[in-house]
């Protein structure tokens, strides 16, 4: 591209996000960068997960703005500040944002709410229940006031009740709001299989269902490597192994850190939900998704196979599933619609 449409292609851009009342776009790496997508993601929580997921929106240069915003002051703008002293040196062009102002997020594209409190050992993710929901009331009536438009990607735990309190708190379509587990759980049975047979993890193809605790339903069968049934290749007391240590994946490395818990797994699930519905990827991911009647429940968030696209969750999959597994979804279910019930008596939805 010359520099002169390069100038005028500027311009009509600035032209347009003008006329879209947001705010000009400065930065000189942005400007140098035309190819970087004209979009604004916001991450709130700069914590472990939530700093992670914007360092890893920036380094794919999924948007031009990153907005990260947390309660504490200065620790979101140290990061970002931070982080946008590394954009010469990884080659990214978006301008991170670092802010405690909710006004800041105001036209997002998409959010990425990580804020809240991780879980500490001997803790269950229902254990946050009632200090989590508060963070996300909050948050869901700045998403719903200042970017009606946006798409919702919850990271924050318990995830389940988390996404469900979301959605009713902004109402969003269910199409837009979606829980970030099935895509961490299931990269996690991948690493566990890729350990077991020795094969380059790209190649294994792991599905995980259900809620995202301990009911969580493994699939084996329909788990591969390139192709390669698991039963195939690993006994099936391992495949039991497995399937029962991913189901405590985030509760093993809780007691690994002693404080906190795993962070770059679920921000790179996180980034891989985000980067394919803004670029329309139609990736079929295991996504916590609204059911409208699919694998016979309704009004609720479960972790089911969905592709994302640019209209957010396009289309849910309902896949057969031999009884046992179609048991403990309905067990998973239970556990999801109990701590919905427990937000409920205590009047935060
Ligand atoms: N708005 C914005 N940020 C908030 C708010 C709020 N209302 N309340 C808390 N926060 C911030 C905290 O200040 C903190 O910086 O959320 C951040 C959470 O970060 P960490 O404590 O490091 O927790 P993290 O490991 O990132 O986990 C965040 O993701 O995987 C889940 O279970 C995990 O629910 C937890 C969440």
């Amino acid at each position: 591209m010359c520099r002169g449409s390069l100038r005028k292609a500027w311009g009509a851009h600035a032209a347009a996000l003008a006329r879209r009342g947001r705010r000009a776009y400065r930065s000189r790496a942005v400007m140098q960068n035309p190819s970087i997508p004209q979009r604004k993601i916001t991450v709130v929580g700069a914590g472990y997960v939530g700093s992670t997921c914007a360092h890893l929106c920036a380094l794919k240069n999924l948007a031009s703005e990153i907005v990260l915003i947390d309660i504490v002051e200065g620790r979101p703008q140290g990061i970002a500040l931070d982080m946008n002293q590394s954009a010469v040196v990884e080659n990214f062009g978006c301008r991170v944002i670092g802010t405690n102002d909710p006004k800041d997020t105001q036209g997002s594209d998409l959010f990425i709410v990580t804020a809240g409190i991780p879980r500490k050992p001997g803790m269950s993710r229902s254990d946050l229940l009632e200090v989590n929901a508060k963070v996300v009331i909050g948050v869901s009536d700045y998403i719903r006031q200042g970017s009606p438009e946006a798409f919702v990607i919850v990271v924050t735990n318990p995830l389940d009740s988390m996404v469900t309190l979301c959605r009713a708190r902004t109402g969003f379509p269910g199409q837009r709001v979606m829980g970030m587990a099935g895509v961490l759980d299931s990269a996690r049975f991948s690493w566990f299989i890729s350990e077991a047979t020795k094969a380059n993890v790209q190649d294994v193809r792991a599905m995980v269902l259900g809620a995202h605790g301990d009911s969580m339903v493994p699939l084996p069968q329909y788990t591969t490597v390139n192709g390669v049934q698991l039963k195939e290749l690993v006994p099936a007391d391992k495949i039991a192994e497995m399937s029962k240590r991913t189901r405590n994946g985030g509760a093993e490395i809780v007691n690994l850190l002693k404080t906190g818990s795993a962070y770059y797994a679920p921000a790179s699930s996180s980034v891989a939900m985000a980067a394919s519905i803004l670029n329309d990827q139609k990736r079929l991911l295991p996504v916590a998704c609204f059911l409208n009647g699919q694998y016979g429940m309704e009004g609720i968030y479960m972790g089911v196979p969905a592709i994302l696209g640019k209209a957010g969750v396009e289309r849910i999959l309902e896949i057969g599933l031999d009884n046992e597994s179609r048991i403990q979804l309905n067990k998973t279910a239970g556990a999801i619609a109990a701590d919905v019930q427990l937000l409920r008596d205590k009047k935060l939805m």
